[in-house]
Parts: structure tokens; sequence; C-alpha cells
């Protein structure tokens, strides 16, 4: 425990940086920090006109007060809300927000500010990226799945009818402010399905940080705040450091490793519509599957397996698809449409330890369809 804490203060900020030479940022971890806004981006963004785009459920709770933080500080801030939902990360809704660029006249040394969860953020950074050949963006995520993993690395995105986060930029946010205390807004689902994507990292690559995870998934489901900002700061850490490795994703690359049960869970996603289930739960099956794969190329012993299907369970996330869901072949057919598909071929990242894994060209096909195959819930 800091000093600070022992004397009842608010504790300090935690602080990641991402290390990308001319384009490095801090991800700064705290409570209150919508508040502060303005104060900490002064000293990070050239310009003073920004423009917070948010949804319309997490505009009443932050909206007003990100823009009056950013007023308060001396930039031209004002906040537009877009109908929630992963249906508004599409080309006509990117549209619809250049067209309110250009209302608030804003100009190459402007700033978006998304502030919101995942579909925020890949929209505003997607619009970011493109609108007069790229501008400055800020992250503000307020869901726990955008906070470890989408606010951070620079992948922007909206969707194609035919396959999740097809059409994007690489784009790095000039800063991602986690303001902790939006979480006690955050339904539980959500929160549950943001676990999904902390449990990826104790998978792919630190053992002790899943065996925390075992020890402590009650208090952060019970949104103990220390918990909490010590999950989102080492998930943070261990994201920050991979994208310093490999900004671009480049093949052979470690930030493949991020897609562990995302091969899976962007086929469940494009076959329901996006309806259904969450990213975070389609992740969580995709992980219970990728583990099940693991098992049968003998990569994986079966104990290992077992520890990752129980604390996904145990974060109250589903490890199985259910009866009534899209048939094996479908979701199959879907995997190929996959970006990580190459040349025909299924990619999938499998774990070979708890706290290691790779990524697996070399899948054949009839194996992949017998893990759609094997029992649902
Ligand atoms: N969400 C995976 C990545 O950022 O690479």
């Amino acid at each position: 425990m800091s000093d600070s804490e022992k004397k009842g203060a608010a504790p300090a900020d935690r602080v990641v940086r991402v290390e990308l030479g001319a384009r490095s940022y801090e991800i700064r971890i705290g409570e209150g920090l919508i508040a502060r806004a303005g104060e900490i981006l002064s000293s990070v963004l050239p310009g003073r006109r920004a423009l917070v785009v948010t949804d319309r459920n997490v505009g009443p709770h932050f909206g007003h007060a990100l823009a009056g933080a950013l007023q308060k500080a001396g930039f031209d801030g004002t906040a537009i809300e877009l109908p929630p939902g992963e249906g508004a990360k599409s080309l006509e809704t990117a549209k619809a927000l250049y067209d309110l660029c250009f209302t608030a006249k804003l100009d190459r040394g402007s700033c978006l500010v998304a502030l919101g969860g995942g579909v925020i953020g890949d929209l505003t950074g997607f619009v970011a990226a493109t609108y007069m050949r790229g501008i400055d963006f800020v992250q503000v995520p307020t869901t726990l799945l955008a906070m470890v993993d989408a606010s951070v690395g620079g992948k922007t995105a909206v969707d194609h009818p035919k396959a999740k986060n097809a059409i994007g930029a690489f784009h790095q946010p000039r800063a991602v402010l986690v303001d902790t205390a939006t979480l006690a807004k955050l339904p539980e689902r959500d929160l549950r399905s943001g676990l999904a994507e902390v449990i990826k990292y104790g998978i792919i690559d630190d053992a002790e940080f899943f065996a925390w995870l075992e020890a402590n998934v009650a208090k952060l489901l019970a949104r103990d705040t220390v918990a909490l900002a010590h999950a989102i700061e080492v998930s943070c850490a261990i994201k920050a450091r991979i994208v310093g490795e490999d900004e671009r994703e480049r093949d052979g690359g470690p930030r493949a490793l991020l897609n562990l049960g995302h091969t899976f869970a962007h086929a469940i996603e494009t076959c329901m519509n996006y309806a259904g289930y969450t990213h975070g739960e389609a992740v969580a099956i995709g992980m219970a599957l990728a583990g099940q794969l693991s098992v049968k190329r003998g990569l994986l012993g079966e104990a290992d397996a077992k520890r990752i299907r129980a604390l996904i369970e145990k974060a109250g996330l589903p490890v199985a698809l259910k009866a009534g869901d899209p048939p094996p072949e479908d979701l199959h057919a879907a995997t190929f449409r996959d970006k990580k598909a190459r040349g025909g071929k299924l990619r999938f990242v499998l774990a070979d330890k708890i706290g290691h894994a790779a990524v697996h060209g070399d899948v054949p096909e009839d194996e992949a369809l017998a893990v759609w195959k094997s029992g649902r819930s």
C-alpha cells in the first residue's frame, strides 16, 4: 500500500506507457479522471478544438462532465451522442460523423474524444484516422472490455456485413484515460464480458496473473476498485508491451496472440448478426473452444484446459454454444472470412500452457469443424 493510500488520500493514478517512438502515449488509470481530463489533455494535445463522441447510454452519465472538463481547461469542446450498439460501427454512421466533424468546424489540428465502449472507440478512431487524412484522438473507455483491449493499440474499424472490423486503419490515440469510476454504472453483463479479455492476458502471457485472477475473480465481480484497477493495469501493461513490439500485427509477430479465441468469436458474432452474445461472451466461448482444439492437437494438457474453462465459468461467462445457435457448418464457413485467415487457410491462437500461446496456421479443416460440432450447453 502506498503512503497516500495509508493516509486515506485518493490513490495516485497508475500510468502504463505504450512505447511507439513519436506515436508513444500514456494509458492513465484512476478514479475521477473525466473531471480532470481537461488539465491532463492540455499537455498532450496541440490543438484546442475537441469533439466528444459518445452514445445515448453513456452520454447522459459522463458526456456533459467530460465536455465541461475540457471547456474548463480552455478547449472548445462539445459532445454528440450516437445511437448505442454494434450497428453504429458502420460506414453509414462514419459518414454521419464526418458530417458532424465539418459542422463542428474540426480542422487538422482538432481532436476527437471517444467516450464509451469498443464500438464508440473503434468508430471514432476510424473517423479520426480518415477525416482530413488523420486527426488526433483520445480514448476515454467506459467499459471494462474497452479499458483493457479496444482502447489500446490503435486498431480502428467499422464492420462490413460480411465480416466484423473489416474496414479499418491503424491509428494510435494520443492518450487513453481510464476513469475507473465509470465502472460503477457498467451493467453486470458488460462487466463479465470485459473479464473475458482480462482472462485472455493470463492465458497468453502471464501464468501468475492467471492464478491471481483465479483467486480474485469474485472481488472483480463485486467491483472491488483496487482489484479492478490492478486487473486493468496488468492487462494494459501486457497489451502495451505487445503493441510496442508489433504495432501492425506483422506475420509471425506477437500481436496476433491477442486474438486468442477471436477466430471462433468473430465467426459466432458474424453468423448471429452481432446479437445473442456480447463480444466478451463470444470470446469466452472462443477461448474455451481454442482450449479444446489445443488439447486435441496435443499442445495443452487437459488439466490446464480445465483451469481455463473453470475460470471463464467463475467469471459468469459461457464456455459453449447453446442448442439453437447457428449450425457448426455455418460457423466453420464464417471463420474463413475472418481477417486472420490467409490464402484460404485458418489461423488459430492456441495455448500450450497457461501463460504461453502461439499462432498455428496448420490446423486441418476437419479438426476445426469437429470443435464447432462438439457439445453444446
Ligand atoms: N484486440 C486485439 C488487438 O488489439 O490487437
